[in-house]
């Protein structure tokens, strides 16, 4: 049986770092605050100049060298973005020219936050249909570029970022024992539109539009809702919480990682955070906490590793993979 397994990871975070007090003259807010509530203590923002394609670019670069391959041996570049360079072409295309890629195909998939579990799921599936053999997958935002700069329960949260992961096609025995993707589970429901949205888009505003949330309502379903679909893929994967040697969550808030943790009675030891350093970066935030932890030499091979995403949409879902 085909499987995808992770080959390399990667990421690239702007050089501006931005700390929780450069908020307090603009705002009614404090570091003390944004620290209590949601685990943040900095972010980074892209340069003017930068653009999405840029930070996914050498995103994959470092992937790819993490892989020990070239450009040439990939089949097909996936970016997960809500924050495209331009309507089109799709960043994935642009990225693709970047790496000096003349082949295969490319591009973009947009569920929000939950963009690089759906990224994982879609590669997986193409990769057992065999229509890819190798896959980079990216995820790259530039969220500072759709911030309402007065909305203090917005503005303080995000940050721009970009990681990435080339998945490549590998035997396996159709067992839980397999390395890589084992199982995946993907969810949304769009009635739940107003919740966490963009005011602005191509055929309604035709601006960019800055981002809208009701954060405490997200909040809730994130806690209910990210617990449950990990169980889900676990189940699919025929393993169970006690077999699971890394969480990797969606970095937006660490009280809703602490209580996704709690739910899946995981210890925070097995969790891997980086939301104090990168904020929230949407669809960048799982690859960049894969690349991060894995630089560390954290996960070993044949660790059981849970990723799990929510975001607007709403969208949400997890992917089980054994490194
Ligand atoms: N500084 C100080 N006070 C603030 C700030 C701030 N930056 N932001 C909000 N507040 C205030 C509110 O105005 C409110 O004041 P009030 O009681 O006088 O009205 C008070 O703090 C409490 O507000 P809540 O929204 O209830 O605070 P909460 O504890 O829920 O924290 C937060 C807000 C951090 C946004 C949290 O709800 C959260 O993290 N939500 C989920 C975000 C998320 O996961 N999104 C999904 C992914 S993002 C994506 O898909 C793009």
């Amino acid at each position: 049986m085909r499987r995808a397994i992770v080959r390399g990871t990667g990421h690239y975070l702007p050089e501006r770092v931005v700390e929780n007090s450069w908020f307090e003259d603009k705002l009614d807010t404090s570091d003390e605050w944004i620290r209590a509530r949601t685990g943040i203590e900095r972010r980074h923002f892209a340069a003017e100049e930068q653009r999405t394609s840029d930070l996914g670019i050498l995103a994959a670069q470092a992937a790819l060298a993490d892989s020990g391959l070239e450009a040439g041996q990939i089949d097909a570049v996936i970016v997960a973005t809500s924050t495209p360079d331009l309507t089109f072409p799709s960043v994935a295309t642009m990225v693709q020219a970047g790496l000096g890629m003349r082949h295969g195909f490319a591009y973009d998939l947009q569920a929000v936050c939950a963009g690089f579990v759906y990224a994982l799921a879609n590669a997986d599936a193409m990769i057992r249909a065999g229509l890819a053999d190798r896959v980079l997958l990216i995820g790259a935002e530039t969220f500072s570029r759709i911030m309402d700069w007065t909305d203090r329960g917005t503005c303080v949260l995000f940050g721009d970022g970009a990681g990435a992961v080339v998945l490549e096609a590998a035997e396996g025995q159709g067992t839980s024992a397999d390395r890589g993707i084992l199982a995946t589970d993907l969810n949304s429901d769009g009635q739940y539109r107003d919740l966490l949205y963009v005011d602005g888009g191509v055929a309604s505003t035709g601006t960019a539009g800055h981002l809208r949330m009701q954060g405490n309502l997200v909040f809730r379903h994130a806690v209910e809702k990210l617990a449950d679909t990990a169980h889900r893929a676990l189940d699919r994967a025929g393993l169970n919480t006690d077999q699971v040697d890394w969480l990797v969550p969606h970095q937006a808030n660490l009280r809703i990682i602490e209580a996704t943790a709690k739910r899946m009675h995981l210890p925070m030891e097995k969790v891997v955070l980086t939301v104090a350093d990168h904020g929230n970066t949407s669809a960048a935030s799982i690859p960049l906490a894969l690349s991060v932890a894995n630089a560390q030499g954290r996960f070993k091979p044949g660790d059981v590793v849970v990723a799990e995403a929510i975001g607007g949409g709403l969208a949400w879902g997890s992917v089980v993979l054994r490194w």
